[in-house]
């Protein structure tokens, strides 16, 4: 079995079902259920015996040992983490806690748990740690995508807890020799995307005749990667990704915000019309700009395609039309994650931000 963290997350949820629908080997998923972890994302494994949820912190170093020796998996899979930006801006301290500290605890207790296996469970384990290409900071408008030779440059507490937790996690290859695999990937999009991040929360807005709130003048770029191609470079990297290295996983989909905010309404103009006849792009709403946004991300995944041959099945015009059925479809999920402290969130974040 494998070991799944942060497995109620978006891009955790989507792993561990794609997981189950691949193959048949169970995984036991352990998740702390912040804002961000949903077991609606699961709903459709309640009853399937092959998915295990545990409710636990990276942080907690006992427990997660106590769970490694009681299921024994062949291998981690790290999706926890704090991941929000403007959240890492707001508040920092819980992005160095879960993001580092609780990196560090979960490596720990795998170094216990791996050093004790028998020789040929021990060669065969891997440790894979899901990063961002945030760690590599912000690229000019003419300058090469991020390689995996990239130096790291983060910018912000979110991308410099994750370059640490990268940091730590090669140190264990390098020191204790623990089998890990890193990635790091660009901005993700699909089904279960918490609406605080800009794709879903553009769909959101418009449909409730919100204003769409754009930082600064619209023309960061993002390389954007659907969800599902991640999950299956995730899979690719863990059956026959070399030990110790790094694998960037990319879209090849660079667009600016202001690009994909009229694209989303385009599309909802023709799969949702107004009433009023008008267009959602009325809704657009220029705000003031995140504090040292980055300007560009931009992800080289060659090493990924000629080593392992995977690449994007989803270009963004695919990817995006079903992102945005999916939200169409799916009423209920929304209306539940807007439940709780969201609307708190909203109005802290985009409060006295606007008319920039
Ligand atoms: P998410 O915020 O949607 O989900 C994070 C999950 O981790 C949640 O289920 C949450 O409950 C859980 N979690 C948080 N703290 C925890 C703790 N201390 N112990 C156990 N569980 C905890 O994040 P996501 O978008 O699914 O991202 C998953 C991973 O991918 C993260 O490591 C993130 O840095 C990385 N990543 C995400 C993107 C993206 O576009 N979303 C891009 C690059 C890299
Ligand atoms: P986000 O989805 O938060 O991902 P990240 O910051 O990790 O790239 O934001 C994507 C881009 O969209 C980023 O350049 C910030 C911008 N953005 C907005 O313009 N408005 C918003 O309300 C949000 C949430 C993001």
């Amino acid at each position: 079995m494998i070991f799944v963290t942060g497995g109620a997350g978006f891009i955790g949820s989507n792993f561990v079902l794609d997981w189950l629908a691949q193959a048949d080997e169970p995984v036991l998923n352990f998740d702390k259920l912040t804002y961000a972890g949903n077991l609606n994302n699961l709903a459709t494994l309640k009853q399937d015996v092959r998915h295990r949820f545990v409710r636990g912190d990276i942080c907690d170093g006992e427990q997660v040992l106590a769970l490694l020796l009681e299921h024994r998996p062949r291998a981690i899979v790290h999706f926890a983490a704090e991941s929000h930006v403007d959240r890492s801006i707001h508040g920092p301290g819980e992005f160095i806690n879960t993001n580092i500290n609780g990196t560090f605890s979960l490596l720990e207790a795998t170094r216990a748990y791996w050093s004790a296996l028998p020789d040929s469970e021990k060669s065969a384990f891997r440790f894979l740690h899901v990063s961002t290409d945030e760690v590599y900071g912000t690229l000019g408008p003419d300058d090469a995508p991020f390689s995996e030779t990239t130096a790291y440059a983060p910018n912000s507490p979110y991308s410099a807890s994750k370059a640490a937790s990268d940091h730590l996690v090669r140190s264990y290859h390098h020191t204790y020799g623990l089998p890990t695999l890193t990635t790091n990937c660009s901005n993700n999009y699909g089904p279960f995307h918490f609406p605080e991040k800009l794709i879903p929360l553009m769909i959101v807005n418009a449909q409730a005749g919100k204003p769409l709130p754009v930082y600064g003048d619209g023309q960061q770029v993002r390389d954007w990667l659907y969800v599902s191609d991640h999950c299956a470079a995730i899979r690719r990297v863990l059956e026959a990704g070399r030990v110790g290295e790094v694998y960037n996983v990319g879209g090849w989909n660079e667009m600016a915000n202001l690009d994909v905010v009229h694209t989303l309404c385009d599309m909802l103009d023709r799969m949702r019309p107004k009433a009023d006849g008008g267009s959602y792009r009325a809704q657009i709403s220029y705000v003031k700009d995140r504090p040292g946004h980055d300007r560009r991300y931009a992800i080289d995944a060659r090493k990924l395609e000629s080593e392992l041959g995977w690449k994007p099945a989803e270009t963004f015009e695919s990817g995006i039309a079903k992102t945005v059925q999916w939200y169409l479809d799916h009423p209920a999920w929304l209306a539940d994650v807007q439940s709780g402290d969201y609307a708190n969130w909203v109005a802290s974040n985009y409060f006295n931000r606007e008319g920039a």
